[in-house]
This record gives structure tokens, sequence and C-alpha cells, in this order.
């Protein structure tokens, strides 16, 4: 496909009248049939689009062409009424400017044709989906439907449209339809009754006939036959190329695409037969007595099925016919209707009915198409009114088509030339003023309130009195006589009373399009449009719910007096508000022009299309055009629409629109002369820098698009970027917290496991020092046994040498024996100790293997360091409680901690007597030579008297003090002491007894190493010396008292004397101290001590026995001793307490 960058590439002719040079009318026409020889049938003049009718399809509707004109600037590709159709659909989309197609141009100039392309090229390039092409296909539909009950041949157009119409089709935001409403003006209803010759009546009435099946006719009781009908004018009932039937089966589908139900749409063709029938219904006078004529229905039969069709009884209808009641300030007045009346109001209900039935379409098809949403809309409104017209015969219809016609040429001249004009003076911009013809004043003739002739029609029709059509025209030639506009024969203006062109029964007004002839019948009865009351009450009648509907003023609950307003009024008030409502919409136009009246193609008759291109002003148009500018816009919107091409206005302009505005200019280099200023606009002038403009922008937006896509994409990458960071922190977080909770419990686990080898190595190496130690202590046990064995059994052998003393060998045989049996203990022990460790040990090994079975289950070896360490733990706390409890250190304390725990036992007993040992050891280390002397005497007193001498214990608590007169210190015994040369061991004083009555004297007792000396206590005279050698022994009692025997050898010097009985308080030191001086001595024997409560005693030659009794109590506590005979000598002791 080849593509146009410019409207002036490959153009025939030129496609902007603007741009054409030089410019005159010739010009201008030459350049239209240039174009529209070549197939060219658009042509621009700035935004007007010129369309010529081709007369033939052309091959420039295609979808191709609707994509390529879509989205394109207007001057962009050749001229199309697509680019018009695109412009205005994106103007409302994208600028939110409602818009209105305006399609002008003369019956047959292809209006309809513009406004459906139009309608269609929106449809195409609209949103797209379900719902909304379903609007779409309601919008366009409802055309066929219109078209054939609205259109209708004429000889003109072979589909003219007999009523105007105006579609507002709405958008939504997005440019999607929503749906439509549709306004009708004023249908051409007398062509249902009556055609001019070479028309045809509405193209329903042949489409039902012709397309119908035979059933369907049957039940609308009607023929397929159009001869059959009086309302269908037979010269041209068939129309070369158009198919009635295939039409048919057109509207009926679009009805039911529009929204029609079945039974409505069976309405509608009962109501159309109906009309049919009605046309067949002749009327024949019936004389009355009172000699008036009175009409009656001539064949009843159409009559009948009418009647059925629509289910009015038949009387009702046939009275109605032929009697009319007038109704006047409460009375009640029936005439009878002649046959004419009777034709007018059977011509008068087919018009009604049909054209109500049309008004009914239309409101029904807007309940279809009513946009749903309560949304604001945006509206493009497309105008497709019937065209100028001029027939031979023109009439009502004609006239008021043809001011509509004004009232639109008025619209355009206000907004293209008029307006334009005056914007350029208002916004100081330079203009020289361009001449136009202003159809102000044609309008004015018609519609003005005081005299226009709408007004002095209604004038009329509600005048009081006899009022016809000439009574009419009289008045216009009265009043209207002046205006320049206005032509009639009886004008009072005589410049027409010649003018034979000018019927005496018409009046011609010169439009903007051509002068007009309006014949003045009818235009009454028109205006009036009155159908009597009996024939509306009988419709209202009706068992048929669409004909009630459409006549309610036949309600007689309603009767209304007030006559209905006028056809020309309520025509002048609904094209008011139509021209109001363009008002506010921005203006399209498409400006049809019909290039022959043949309806053929190919033909381009100049002096018709030089007519058209004159009173539709295009000259005007053009030369306005091209002494202006072709865009203008205020300063805000402009520059809130282009302020991104400059940097100093984007994004935002801090000063006044307008300098914003200027700096942009300057910026982008415009031309000055492409341009001007205004006040609160600029102009500009040519399109092409409009274009410019536009191009820039969209190559901006597009950069702006990828700035902002690209910002976008930054925002979303990070805010995605900075979730992942933070999600990231969060695991690691928890990762860490992991991985450090498994690296500590791992060591953990190794802590353990190292101490625990640690722990038991150091209780193995304790272990190890104890058994150590132990063993060196039973080593030390072991030595010691064997010294003290061999000191013992050298003991045995000096003992056995001396063989003297047999105690001694039986203290060893006993010490023997002991070692013997303490070995044998100890061996016993040790077995007992073997026995135990075996068990033990087998216990330990059961253990092992249980726990070697068990490992898997526990922890290998903690049992054992759990053993050890309660071990040592109990020992430690063993040693340390026995430290603190130890006992006193008395050698003789017996006591000794209890012991905690069984198997301590040994351990327990060892330790007990090594701490006596070394307490013992203590204490005798304590001793000094003097004391351990004293100690050894108080020994050897124990062993001579523990347990054979009663007085014996209480000896123990006495110090053996020896001197006890104090020989030296004394001076009474100084004497007695020179005198004896040896040291006195002891020194006391005793009582001797007498041999012969057992009295007792005191003496002094001394004794040395060598004597025992006895003297005078009271001179000191030493009274006998007893060498010790001379002693034999001494004898004592076993009992309490103090006395003892010294017994002297036989044959020794002191023998002589005989035996001394003496009784001391210390006897027990004196003999101890005696035998131990005898047994140092080694060259003397022995002394012996004999213990005894008999023994004898040599006094001189007499051997007396010393008996000892028990004192009785008489007594007292003191001894007594009697000489009982020269063989007895009896000593009383006191029983010892
Ligand atoms: N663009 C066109 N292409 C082909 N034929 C057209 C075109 N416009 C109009 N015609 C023909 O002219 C006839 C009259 O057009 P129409 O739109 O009905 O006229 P108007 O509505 O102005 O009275 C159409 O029936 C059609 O045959
Ligand atoms: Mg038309």
């Amino acid at each position: 496909m080849e593509v146009k960058t410019s409207l002036l590439d490959n153009m025939i002719g030129v496609g902007d009248m603007v741009l054409l040079e030089p410019l005159s009318e010739d010009s201008f026409l030459e350049n239209l049939k240039k174009r529209f020889d070549h197939n060219e049938i658009y042509t621009y003049i700035g935004s007007v689009v010129i369309s010529l009718n081709p007369y033939r399809s052309l091959p420039i509707y295609t979808p191709d062409k609707v994509e390529e004109y879509r989205n394109r600037n207007f001057y962009e590709l050749s001229p199309h009424i697509y680019a018009l159709a695109d412009e205005a659909y994106r103007s409302l989309r994208d600028q939110d400017k409602d818009q209105c197609i305006l399609i002008t141009g003369e019956s047959g100039a292809g209006k309809t044709e513009a406004s459906k392309l139009v309608m269609s090229y929106v449809a195409a390039v609209c949103g797209k989906g379900q719902e909304v092409n379903k609007v779409k296909e309601q919008l366009l539909q409802s055309n066929p439907v219109l078209e054939a009950f609205g259109n209708a041949k004429t000889v003109r157009n072979d589909n003219s449209s007999r009523f105007g119409k105006y579609m507002d089709i709405e958008f939504d935001f997005k440019g999607d339809p929503l749906g439509g409403v549709i306004s009708n003006y004023l249908l051409e209803k007398s062509r249902v009754v009556k055609q001019p010759r070479g028309e045809r009546n509405f193209h329903i009435f042949y489409q039902l006939l012709s397309g119908a099946s035979d059933d369907m006719l049957k039940k609308l009781k009607l023929e397929r036959d159009f001869s059959k009908y009086n309302y269908l004018s037979l010269d041209s009932a068939t129309v070369s190329g158009l198919d009635d039937a295939a039409n048919f089966r057109t509207v009926r589908n679009a009805m039911q695409i529009v929204g029609f139900m079945e039974d409505e749409m069976q309405s509608v063709l009962e109501l159309v037969a109906a009309v049919l029938k009605l046309g067949n219904l002749d009327f024949k006078p019936e004389s009355r007595c009172n000699g008036m004529d009175e009409s009656r229905v001539k064949d009843k039969n159409d009559l009948k099925e009418m009647c059925e069709l629509l289910g009015i009884e038949q009387s009702v209808l046939e009275r109605a016919f032929s009697y009319r009641t007038v109704e006047a300030k409460m009375e009640k007045v029936s005439t009878t209707l002649n046959v004419a009346q009777a034709y007018y109001a059977r011509d008068a209900l087919a018009k009604n009915l049909y054209s109500r039935l049309f008004s009914w379409l239309v409101t029904r098809i807007n309940e279809s198409i009513r946009a749903q949403a309560k949304t604001r809309h945006k509206v493009m409104g497309v105008l497709d009114i019937y065209g100028f017209e001029i027939f031979e015969d023109n009439s009502f219809e004609q006239f008021i088509i043809n001011y509509c016609n004004e009232k639109l040429q008025q619209i355009f001249i206000e907004l293209t030339l008029r307006e334009e004009q005056e914007e350029y003076v208002r916004e100081g911009i330079e203009w020289t003023n361009i001449e136009y013809f202003n159809n102000a004043v044609i309008c004015d003739l018609i519609e003005n309130n005081q005299n226009g002739i709408l007004a002095m029609l209604d004038e009329e029709c509600l005048r009081p009195g006899t009022v016809t059509d000439e009574t009419f025209l009289d008045k216009l030639n009265t009043i209207c006589a002046e205006h320049q506009h206005f032509e009639s024969r009886l004008n009072k203006n005589s410049k027409f009373l010649n003018d034979h062109s000018l019927p005496h029964n018409c009046f011609r007004i010169q439009h903007y399009a051509g002068k007009v002839l309006y014949r003045v019948e009818g235009f009454v009865d028109k205006n009036n449009d009155l159908l009597y009351r009996d024939l509306s009450q009988a419709m209202y009648k009706a068992n048929h719910s669409l004909i009630k509907q459409l006549f309610p003023e036949g309600n007689p609950a309603k009767v209304n007096l007030k006559r209905p307003p006028t056809a020309g009024f309520q025509f002048r008030a609904s094209v008011g508000t139509l021209m109001g409502n363009l008002q506010t919409k921005n203006p399209n136009y498409i400006r049809c022009i019909k290039p022959n009246d043949k309806k053929a193609a190919h033909i381009f008759t100049d002096s018709l299309v030089r007519h058209q291109v004159r009173y539709l002003g295009l000259m005007e148009n053009v030369r306005v055009r091209r002494a202006g500018y072709a865009f203008r816009q205020a300063y805000e919107p402009c520059l809130e629409r282009y302020k991104m091409l400059c940097k100093n206005t984007w994004p935002h302009w801090k000063g006044p629109a307008r300098q914003g505005v200027e700096v942009l200019m300057t910026d982008l280099q415009v031309p000055a002369e492409e341009f001007a200023y205004g006040r609160s606009k600029i102009f500009i002038r040519n399109p092409r820098t409009l274009f410019f403009l536009e191009e820039k922008r969209k190559q901006c937006l597009e950069d702006l698009a990828t700035l902002i896509q690209k910002i976008y994409r930054g925002w979303k990458c990070r805010s995605h970027f900075l979730l992942l960071k933070k999600s990231e922190i969060v695991v690691a977080a928890w990762y860490r917290r992991y991985a450090q909770q498994k690296k500590y419990q791992k060591i953990k686990h190794s802590t353990t496991v190292v101490q625990s080898y640690t722990r038991g190595w150091q209780a193995r190496k304790l272990l190890r020092e104890l058994k150590y130690q132990k063993k060196c202590e039973e080593a030390v046990t072991t030595i010691a046994a064997f010294w003290h064995g061999t000191q013992a059994r050298r003991e045995l052998r000096k003992l056995k040498e001396e063989a003297r003393n047999k105690h001694a060998v039986s203290v060893i045989w006993a010490g023997w024996q002991g070692t013997k049996a303490r070995r044998e203990l100890r061996r016993l022990k040790e077995e007992a100790r073997r026995k135990h460790a075996v068990a033990v040990i087998w216990a330990y090994w059961q253990g092992l293997k249980v726990r070697r079975e068990y490992r898997k289950f526990f922890r290998a070896n903690a049992g054992r360091k759990i053993y050890n360490f309660t071990i040592q733990r109990i020992m430690q706390k063993y040693f340390l409680g026995l430290k603190s409890n130890l006992p006193s250190m008395s050698p003789i304390d017996k006591s000794w901690p209890a012991r905690p725990y069984s198997f301590l036992e040994g351990v327990h007993a060892e330790l007990r007597r090594i701490f006596h040992l070394w307490r013992c050891k203590k204490y005798r280390s304590q001793f000094t030579e003097e004391k351990k002397a004293v100690y050894e005497e108080k020994l050897e007193a124990s062993e001579l008297f523990k347990d054979k001498k009663a007085l014996y214990p209480s000896s123990v608590s006495q110090t053996f003090k020896g001197d006890y007169l104090e020989m030296v210190k004394n001076p009474k015994y100084q004497k007695l002491s020179s005198a004896i040369d040896e040291k006195i061991l002891l020194a006391d004083v005793v009582n001797k007894i007498n041999r012969a009555n057992g009295k007792s004297s005191p003496r002094l007792f001394l004794l040395t190493k060598k004597s025992v000396i006895l003297a005078d206590q009271k001179t000191g005279q030493v009274k006998t010396s007893l060498p010790l050698p001379d002693l034999s022994s001494v004898s004592t009692s076993t009992q309490s008292d103090g006395f003892f025997a010294l017994k002297l050898k036989e044959g020794s010097s002191s023998a002589v004397k005989g035996d001394f009985l003496l009784s001391s308080d210390h006897l027990i030191e004196i003999v101890t101290k005696l035998h131990r001086i005898s047994s140092l001595a080694a060259d003397r024997e022995k002394l012996n001590v004999d213990i005894s409560d008999e023994f004898l005693v040599q006094f001189k030659q007499d051997k007396v026995c010393v008996k000892f009794i028990q004192g009785s109590p008489k007594n007292g506590n003191s001894v007594s001793c009697k000489r009982k005979n020269n063989r007895l000598l009896e000593v009383s002791v006191p029983t010892s307490p």
C-alpha cells in the first residue's frame, strides 16, 4: 500500500480548497469536477468535508481504509469522511469535547449515507468487547428499522429520509460506546395517504407485502398484490436496485437485534396492515330525512378485517366515520359526516396511526439503546435531517423541511463565518472582513414570534370563524409584503402582479438555497393536525395494546378541551432545542453535494453543482479560511498540551499561560507568520504547523512514557531488591543463630569429653598415688614386723639362755602366739579381701559387660567417671571430716569417729591405729629423765601390786616423794643425815609394831642404796640399820592397810633381832623402792615381795603368824593390831569403802 506523508502528495487537483490557486468559483468547480472524475468525491475546506454523491459504490469504505485513517492526522491522508470521523472521535475521546457532526445538503446528496459511514467508522475504531459490540450492533441496526418506516422513494432519491433524525451516541471515558438517544423530527406523514407522481409510500408497506410469508400475510389479512391497496401508488411500486423482500428480512432481523419482542413486531405489522386496510375503505352517501347526505362505509369487509386486526368493535369505528361529536363548554353536539368528511377522517386516522407508530418505534428503540451506566457521558451527535427540497408542488412539509435547512445553514454561518470573523476581531487579530450572505433574515421571516409565517399560520388555525388556506395567504400577503425574501401575487408589492410563474394560491420564499414556491392548500389542516375525537376514542377502545398506547387522548377519563399544539409550533420548538443542543458541541461539517439530477454516476452537472456551491456559501468559507487561521486554542489548554516540547515550560510553567506559549513557540522556532497571538488564544495559520506540533508531541509522549516506565521499573526493582535484602537479613540471622547453636553444642560436647578424660586421668593418677602410699605403709608394717620378729627372737634367745625367767618365756611364747595369731588373722583377712576383690571384680566385669552392651545407649566411660568422681568426693569428704573430728591427744582416749562407709573399714581401722601410735609417741617425747624415773617406779609399783593389794589404787595418784622428812633442810635430822653417808632415797615416819602387844610406836625410816635405817623419831638416834643384802623378802597383806614385814635372811647378822613389822602410809613406795634397789644391784638377788593375808614373821625365836582380817565397824576406821597369842598377831583392817 502506498503511504502518503502529506495531503499534497499524489493529489488529484487540490485536496484542500484553501490551497486552491487562483481561487475563483470556476476554479473551485473545476477542482471539484476533476476530483469527482477521478473518483475523489471528498474535498476539504479546512476541516469541512465536501462530499459529492457518486451514485455508485466505491471501494473506499473497506476495513483496510478504516485502519488506514485510524489515529492519523486529519490532513495526513487524502480527504475522506473517515478522516473527519476519526478527528471527531479522537477529539471526543482524548480531549473530552462533545462532538456533533452536521450533515447538510439537498435531498439525495448523500447525507444519510454519510451519517451511516460516520457511525460505522466510529463503531469500527472504538473499543471492543462483548457488551460494547452489542451496543454498537444495536446502534447500527436502528438505522434499517427507521429507514424502512421513515424513508421512501422520491423523485430525487430512491431512499429519501422523510423525517429528520438526530442521534446522540454516548461514550464512556475510554471512548467505548455506552448507548444512544435518537430524536426524530416531523415525519412527512401525508405520504401515507398520497404520494406525488413517480414516488412511493414508505418502504415498509412494499417490504411487508413482498417479503412476508403467505402465512403471515394471511394472519394480517393482507394480499401480496400492491394494486389491491389504494394507499400504494402503482406507477413506481418496484424500484430498480431495491429488493423489498430482502430488505423486509433485514428489517425484521434488525428489529430483533435492537430488542423488539416477537409480539411487539407482530403488533407493529398489524398496525401497518391496518393502515393499508384503512386506505381501502370507501364511503357512499346516504340521504337523511333532513336532506343532508350522511356517509356510510361501502364494503364492510375491509372494515371488518381491520377491526379484527386491531380488536376494535366494528360498529364503533363505523359510527366514527358517519358522525362527529363536538364538545364545547360541557355540551356534546353530534353532527353527521358527509362522504368527503368521511374520507378526510379516514386519511387523518391513517396518517396519525402511521406517524404515531413511527414515534413509538423511535421511543422503543431508544429504550433499547439507552445507556445503562449513570456515569458522565461524552456525546457525539450525528444530524441527518431531510435535505433542502424544491418540488414542483411544495406543501407544508417542504416548508417545514426547508425551514429546518435554513436553520442549519444559519448555524453553519454562525460558527464558521460570523463567529470565526468575530473571534478574530475579539481576539485582536488583524482582520479584513469577508462578505457573505447571512440567512438570518429568512429564518426571521419564518419563525419570528410576531409576524413570522409559522406564527401567523398558528394564529389563523386558532382564530374563530371560517379559516381557510386562502385567509392564511391573505394574512401573509398583508404582513410579509415588505419582506424582501417573500413573494406573492397578491402582494401589495406590485412587482409580482404580472409574475405568471407565481400562481394566486401560492407564495414564494427566497431561501438561501433557492426560491421555493409553496401552495397554501392544506397548510391550515396540516398545521392543525386534527383527528376527530370519535376516532381517537374508537382507537382507545381497541383491544390492542399498541393502539391503546398510541391514542392516549382517546381515554374518555382524560378529555382535554384544550387544542393540542400545532405541528408548526411543535416543529419550531424542537428545531430550537436542536440548535441549542448543537451549539454546545464542537461542530464537524459534512457538506453533501448532488452532482446531477438523474441519480446517475459519472455525471457532473456544472450548473447544479455551481448552484449548490453558491447557496452553501462554500466560496466564502474558503475565503474566511484562507484569510484566517486553521486552528486556534486558548492559551491554557495549548500550553497544557504542548508544554513538554520545551524545557522551559516542562513540567510546570509558573508565569501566565500566554507567556508560556510564546516561550514554547520561540523555542520550537515556528516561523512568526505561521501563527498569531490573540487575547486569549493562539491562532495557527497552517494545519501543517499543527501537525508539526502534534508530531513533536507524539514523539515527546513516547519519550515521556519511556521515562515514566524507566522510573517505575527502577522503583519496582528497587522495592523488590529492598524486600529481598530485608528477607536475606532475616534468613541470615536465623541461619547464623542455628549455626552458632550447632557450634556451641559441638564445643560443649567436646568440652565434656575433654573434661571427662582429664578427670579420669586425674582420678587414675590419684588412685595410683594412694595405692603406692598404701603399699609403702604395708611395706613399712612388714619391715617393722620383721624387725620386731628379729628383736623378739633375739630376746627369746636371751631368755632361753638365761632360762631363769619362765615368765619371760611364757611372754615370748604368748607374743609368738600372738604374732602367729595375727599372721593367721591377716592371712584370713587377706583371703577375705581377695574374695571380696574377686566379687568386686566380678561385679565390675559384669557391669563392664552390661555397659559395653549398653554403650550404644549410654555414653561410654561416663559411669566409671561418675563412679570415680563420686569415690573421690567421698574420700575427700571422709578425710576432711576425719580431720575436723579427730579425738584428743590423750593416749588413753579411746574414742574414734564412727566409720561412715563399710568399704572404708580397713582404712578406718588402720588410720585409728596409726593415729594412736603417733599420739603415744608424741606423749612419750615430752618426758624428762627424772620424770621417766618416777614413772618407771610407778610402773614397777604397778607390776608389784596391781590387782594384788587393795591399797594400790589409792597410791597411783600419789607422787613418790621419797624424802617426806626433808632430811637435808630440816635441822632436826641434821645429825642423823650426817651420820649416814649414803644418799637417802626415802625418809619417812613409820610405825613399828610392838611384837609383844601389837602396839605401834613411831620410828624414822630411812632407806639408802645399801641399807634400811630405823631411828628414834624424837632423838633421831639410829636404832637399827639393816643392810639390804640381809633382807630376804617383804610381806604385805592384800588389803588396804599399810603393814609390811621386813624379813631377814637366816643366818645374817641382822637376823638376830628378828623380822620387823612396820606400818606406813607410804607402804607402796617403800616396798617398790626396796624392790627396785635390789633389782638394780647386780650383785644381789632380787628382793621377794609376798602379798598374802597370812604370813610368818620371825620374832626372835618365835615364828609369829600375822593374819589380816576384815575389821568390824566397832573398830572405827583405823587399823588395829592385836597379839592374840604367841603365834598369832591379828590385824583388823576396815573394809575399804
Ligand atoms: N458515498 C456514497 N457512495 C455510493 N453511493 C452513494 C453515496 N452517497 C449517496 N449515495 C447514493 O445516493 C443515494 C441517496 O443518498 P442519501 O444519503 O439517501 O441522500 P440524502 O439522505 O441526502 O437524501 C443513496 O441511496 C445512494 O445510492
Ligand atoms: Mg436522507
